[in-house]
């Protein structure tokens, strides 16, 4: 048995795999707390992802014995600084991938125009290195303590064996990486004030990255010879899970998060449109990803303050897609909580529902929000469009694809039929036990890694589309209006 941990950052979610990639069990974790001290700042306590860890590995041990498992490997969400100190303690919160308080690090950052070179992405608030570099701006005591910086998922790892990893699908999104020739830049360390020594080492996902600690194996009942592989940042092990590395084929991630994540074989950039070009997390493997920072967080902000559901908003939309008047006189609702990345890099930017008037109800207001969730998905697609390279097979995933009636309107804006497969709220664990499993068995992924049966294919509706693509219009012009 093969074992997958996704340190997602609302839940962590754990899937168990056997020899033929079939899920034995899965679980996942209480909610994990976020602490949002100032508008656009986002923390989270590492203590929260042990507990998470405790409380996860106790439900298993309920379903398998864990002596059984023979591999783990992780997943976890991107970007967030992980600081620890000489004696290797935690020095603050980890600054998460959506806090947006380093936009002046960023364009500090970017002065030196060789970075985007090494790099091929522009820096962004979300990424690591400008986190640090405002640490050293504002609290100068915690950025001369750090002696390692790990990525979240990482610091799971270094938990488990005492180890210092991170694959390069997780370390490109720090800043610090040479993408095209993966490896750590020193370059990009100076430009904030950082060194070789306080990175973890590199490895490809399918890397043996330790085996687990004695305190561990006695606290948890792993076997000791348990070994412990890279992994990847949560969108590249969810491609995994998918069997996702060829050109053409790409997921859209309906998470915390929206993102479209596309392979490509070689190394390939659009930094204008702020798309991210990363290594994936197989060998010679590379990808395209833009990144939505509120997708189904918008959802769940609107649960939260005006007393709604997930039935509510499922009933809702049923109704409204069969209501032509209703989405005529929707209002637009633009989706940027805590600003946005792709397309438009602009850390500032808040969400807002425009063209609100006396006809708009509850009703309207509710389709609204996902139908702005999905034009910024749009707008998000149009740019890694750009790129020129090919996305013909798209999946969804994540929490939002368990609503059918929201994937159709997504396919009806895209205009691409969408696929749902079996694991689809859960892929970026399925991902972390295939590349356990892949890494444990020596196997090369381009023989070995099997697609989930696909569930259901979603088609556009063309009188949708039609509607839908007049409003796409015109909610673009809002966000140059607000
Ligand atoms: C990717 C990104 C998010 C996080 C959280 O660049 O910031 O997708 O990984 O899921």
């Amino acid at each position: 048995m093969y074992l997958g941990i996704d340190l997602g950052t609302t839940l962590m979610k754990c899937v168990v795999i056997g020899d033929n990639q079939e899920i034995i069990c899965k679980t996942s974790s209480k909610n994990i707390p976020l602490s949002n001290l100032k508008s656009g700042w986002s923390e989270q306590d590492p203590k929260s992802w042990i507990i998470a860890l405790n409380y996860c590995i106790k439900k298993l041990k309920k379903e398998i014995n864990l002596k059984n498992i023979k591999s783990i490997s992780f997943s976890g969400h991107m970007h967030g600084a992980t600081c620890l100190d000489k004696n290797y303690d935690v020095i603050r919160k980890c600054i998460l991938w959506n806090d947006t308080r380093s936009h002046n690090e960023c364009n500090d950052i970017m002065n030196d125009k060789n970075v985007l070179n090494i790099s091929g992405n522009i820096a962004m608030p979300g990424f690591t290195s400008p986190k640090i570099l405002w640490l050293k701006n504002n609290e100068l005591k915690n950025f001369k303590s750090i002696h390692k910086c790990l990525l979240p998922k990482d610091y799971l790892r270094f938990y488990i064996t005492g180890e210092f990893y991170s694959d390069l699908s997780d370390a490109s999104g720090t800043y610090w990486l040479d993408v095209k020739s993966r490896s750590w830049s020193k370059k990009l360390l100076q430009t904030t004030f950082m060194n070789l020594s306080q990175m973890p080492k590199t490895c490809e996902g399918t890397d043996q990255t330790g085996i687990v600690k004695k305190e561990i194996s006695e606290k948890y009942g792993f076997d000791l010879k348990c070994k412990v592989y890279g992994g990847g940042g949560d969108n590249a092990a969810a491609a995994v899970g998918l069997g996702l590395y060829e050109e053409g084929d790409a997921s859209i991630s309906l998470g915390t998060s929206g993102v479209i994540f596309a392979s490509t074989k070689k190394f390939l950039k659009n930094y204008n449109d702020a798309i991210h070009s990363f290594c994936h997390c197989l060998p010679n493997t590379w990808h395209l990803m833009s990144v939505m920072l509120s997708c189904t967080s918008n959802i769940n902000w609107f649960i939260e303050n005006f007393n709604s559901s997930l039935e509510e908003i499922s009933l809702n939309l049923k109704k409204a897609i069969k209501s032509k008047n209703l989405i005529k006189n929707a209002p637009y609702y633009l989706p940027y909580l805590t600003g946005e990345r792709t397309p438009i890099n602009n850390p500032h930017v808040r969400a807002s529902f425009n063209n609100v008037d006396i006809s708009t109800t509850r009703s309207s207001m509710i389709y609204s929000l996902i139908e702005g969730i999905s034009f910024a998905l749009n707008d998000n697609y149009q740019a890694l469009s750009k790129t020129k390279i090919k996305l013909e097979n798209l999946y969804v995933i994540g929490g939002g694809s368990n609503n059918e009636t929201w994937i159709k309107i997504l396919a009806s804006i895209l205009n691409k039929n969408l696929a749902i497969t079996e694991t689809s709220d859960s892929m970026a664990a399925y991902g972390a036990a295939k590349i356990a499993f892949l890494g444990y068995n020596n196997l090369d992924h381009q023989k070995e890694l099997k697609s989930p049966k696909v569930k259901k294919i979603i088609k556009k509706d063309s009188d949708l589309a039609s509607i839908l693509s007049d409003r796409f219009d015109k909610w673009k012009k809002f966000y140059t209006k607000t």
